[in-house]
C-alpha cells in the first residue's frame, strides 16, 4: 500500500511540476552590505516544506554581490538562525580575519563586520558559512550567494553583461531530500537538482551571444557540463579571471566550488530550445556522479539515480534578440601569465589519504592527518611562491581549495592541463590515482595566528577532518618552512649534524616513522622505526644544507628543521 501511495506521489511530482522558470537572484553593490543569515522554508516537492537557511529576504540562497575590482566592502553579517555560524567569500583574496573561515564564528544573534577591498580580478564567487563540522549542513540547507566581480579590463572587452538578460548566473545543486522532504546534508543518493533553487528548470535566452555563469554548488557531485546536440560553447574564465582566450568546447567538468564562466552563440537559434545537461555518463567512476562503482561490503548507499547518466539541468527557450546584442565571440581576452615554476622556493606534498583504501566516505586526511584547529600544518613566508603536489590515494575524487590565494594547475600527471582550465583557479579536481601539482604566491595579508584553510570542497569530507590550515607569517620571518606542532616533546639533536641525527621522543611517545626532505621538498630519506622512543638516523650521506624532517609519532607529527655539514 505505502509503495503505492509513493508511485502515485512521484507521478504526481513528475506532472506537477513540469517546468519553473529559474529566479535571478536580486543584486547588491556598494561599500555597505547587509547579509542577515535566516532559518527559511520552501516547497521543492510536494507535501511537506523543505527547511532552509537563506540570507535576507531570499527563502533559499543570498543576493548577488557585485563588486569592482579596488573598491572597499564594509560588510555586517547577522546570524539569525539560531546556531552559531561564519560567512567566507570563497576565491576572495583577503585578510585571514576576514575571511570567515572556523575561527572567526558568529555566535547566534551576533553579527560580525569584515572590512576589505576587493583585489581579485574579474570573476565570479561565493559566498558560504564555514562553521567548523557544520558547512555541509549550512551550505546544503541553502545558505550561499554569489560575487561578480568586475574590472577595467574586463570592461573594455565585448562581452555579454546584462544581468540576468544575457549574463546568467546558474547556480547547480543536486541535493537529497529525505521522505519528510528534509536536507540530508550528508546523504549521497542525491537526485534533487536545482538551478538557483528551483527543480525542472527553465530560462528564457536571445538568440545572441549569452553568457552563463556557472557554480557547482552542491555538496558532493562532479557535473560534466554541455548542451543537447553537443552543441559547442566557449570556455572564457576559471574560477578567478579571465582566460587568455575563449577556448572552444563540448564539454566542462565542474567538481563542487568550481566555476566556469562561459559563452553560447546562439545566434539565428530564434524559436529553438536546447537544454544544459550534464553528461554524467562520461565521467569516470571514481568522481561522484559517474557510474556507481560495485561498492564493498557495509559502504553507504550511494547508488543516486543521476549517476553514470546523462541528465538535463535546464531547458533554455531561445527567443528574439535584445538591443545592441553581442553576436561574436571575442578572440582574446586577458593576459594570462601563470608563475614561472622557477620561481618557486618551496614544494609541499599533500596526500589524500582514508583508513583504508576501500573507504568511500570518509573520513578522509591529509597525510593521514585528521583537521585539527589548534594545529597550524604550514607556517608560509609572506611574499612565497610554492608548489603543492596533491596526490590522491584513496578512491574517490576530491575538489581540493586553497583560500587567500588564486593558484595555476602546473601538471596533471605529469602533462599540461588542458587549455580550458589554464587560468586562476581556487578549486581543482584531483581523481583517484591522480597527481595533480598547483602553484601559487601568498602576497599581501600576513597574520601569525588565525590561519586559512584549504580543503576537500566535498563538504561532507570538510566536515569529517579533510582539511588543514596555514598561516602567512610577516616579512623578516625565518622559521621551519613546513608544518609545526606547537606542543611537542620530540627534539632532535645535534644541529647541524655532519652524521647522526639524534630523533628522542624523551619516553613521551614512540616514534612511527621518520621522513626527511630537503627544501625543495623532495624525499631524501625514508626510515620505519618499529615504535621506538629514539633512534640514531643516519644522515652522513645528504649532501651539506638544511633539511626537514617528519616524524610521525604516536603524538602525532613533528616537523624538525636541521642542517648537514
Ligand atoms: Cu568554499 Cu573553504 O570554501
Ligand atoms: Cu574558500
Ligand atoms: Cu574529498
Amino acid at each position: 500500500m505505502k509503495k503505492i501511495v509513493q508511485v502515485a506521489l512521484l507521478f504526481l511530482s513528475l506532472s506537477l511540476f513540469s517546468q519553473n522558470t529559474i529566479p535571478i537572484p536580486d543584486t547588491l553593490t556598494g561599500t555597505n552590505i547587509t547579509l542577515t543569515m535566516h532559518k527559511d522554508s520552501m516547497v521543492i516537492l510536494p507535501g511537506k516544506k523543505t527547511k532552509t537557511l537563506a540570507y535576507n529576504s531570499f527563502n533559499f540562497l543570498g543576493p548577488t554581490l557585485i563588486f569592482n575590482k579596488w573598491q572597499a566592502v564594509n560588510a555586517t553579517v547577522i546570524n539569525q538562525i539560531g546556531d552559531t555560524t561564519t560567512l567566507h567569500w570563497h576565491g576572495l583574496h583577503i585578510a585571514a580575519k576576514n575571511d570567515g573561515g572556523p575561527h572567526t564564528q558568529i555566535l547566534n544573534g551576533a553579527s560580525s563586520n569584515p572590512q576589505f577591498t576587493i583585489l581579485n580580478n574579474a570573476s565570479m564567487y561565493w559566498y558560504h558559512p564555514h562553521f567548523m563540522g557544520k558547512t555541509a549542513e549550512q551550505a546544503i540547507k541553502g545558505a550561499s550567494g554569489l560575487i561578480i566581480v568586475r574590472d577595467s579590463a574586463e570592461a573594455a572587452l565585448t562581452l555579454p553583461r546584462k544581468y540576468g538578460i544575457d549574463d546568467v548566473p546558474l547556480i547547480v545543486k543536486c541535493l537529497q531530500l529525505d521522505s519528510n522532504n528534509q536536507f540530508m546534508p550528508k546523504g549521497m543518493q542525491d537526485s534533487t537538482l536545482l538551478v538557483n533553487g528551483v527543480t525542472s528548470a527553465q530560462y528564457s535566452l536571445p538568440a545572441q551571444v549569452v553568457r552563463l555563469r556557472l557554480l557547482n554548488g552542491s555538496g558532493e557531485r562532479t557535473f560534466n557540463f554541455g548542451f543537447t546536440g553537443n552543441k559547442q560553447f566557449y570556455v572564457i574564465g576559471n574560477d578567478g579571471g579571465l582566460l587568455n582566450a575563449p577556448v572552444p568546447v563540448y564539454r566542462i567538468r565542474l567538481s563542487p566550488g568550481e566555476r566556469a564562466d562561459v559563452l553560447v552563440n546562439l545566434n539565428g537559434m530564434n524559436g529553438q530550445t536546447i537544454y544544459l545537461m550534464s553528461y554524467a555518463s562520461e565521467l569516470p567512476s571514481g568522481v561522484q556522479g559517474g557510474p556507481t562503482m560495485s561498492m564493498p561490503a557495509g559502504s553507504p548507499p550511494m547508488n543516486s539515480p543521476l549517476n553514470g547518466i546523462n541528465f538535463n539541468i535546464l531547458k533554455l527557450n531561445i527567443g528574439s534578440q535584445t538591443a545592441n546584442p553581442v553576436t561574436t565571440i571575442p578572440s582574446t581576452l586577458v593576459p594570462v601569465n601563470p608563475y614561472p615554476q622557477t620561481q618557486a622556493n618551496l614544494t609541499r606534498n599533500i596526500t589524500f589519504t582514508a583508513d583504508s583504501i576501500m573507504v568511500m566516505d570518509g573520513p578522509f586526511y591529509f597525510n593521514n592527518l585528521s583537521f585539527d584547529m589548534m594545529r597550524i600544518d604550514y607556517k608560509i613566508p609572506l611574499g612565497q611562491t610554492e608548489i603543492w603536489t596533491l596526490m590522491d590515494s584513496t578512491m574517490v575524487a576530491h575538489p581540493f581549495h586553497v583560500h587567500d590565494v588564486q593558484f595555476f594547475i602546473l601538471d596533471r600527471d605529469g602533462n599540461s592541463p588542458p587549455p580550458e582550465e589554464r587560468g586562476w583557479k581556487d578549486v581543482v579536481l584531483v581523481e583517484p590515482n591522480e597527481t595533480v601539482r598547483i602553484i601559487m604566491k601568498f602576497t599581501d595579508f600576513t597574520d601569525s595566528v588565525i590561519p586559512y584553510m584549504y580543503h576537500c570542497h566535498i563538504l561532507m569530507h570538510e566536515d569529517d577532518g579533510m582539511m588543514g590550515q596555514f598561516v602567512v607569517m610577516p616579512q623578516g620571518w625565518t622559521g621551519i618552512q613546513s608544518s609545526v606542532r606547537e606542543t611537542e616533546n620530540i627534539s632532535t639533536y645535534p644541529n647541524p649534524t655532519s652524521s647522526i641525527l639524534s630523533i628522542d621522543s624523551r619516553n613521551s611517545g614512540k616514534i612511527e616513522s621518520i621522513t626527511i626532505f630537503d627544501l625543495l621538498g623532495n624525499k631524501v630519506l625514508e626510515i620505519k622505526t618499529n615504535y621506538l622512543v629514539k633512534i640514531n638516523v643516519d644522515v652522513s650521506m645528504l649532501t651539506s644544507g638544511p633539511y626537514i624532517t617528519h616524524i610521525y609519532s604516536s603524538n602525532g607529527i613533528v616537523n624538525k628543521k636541521f642542517f648537514k655539514e
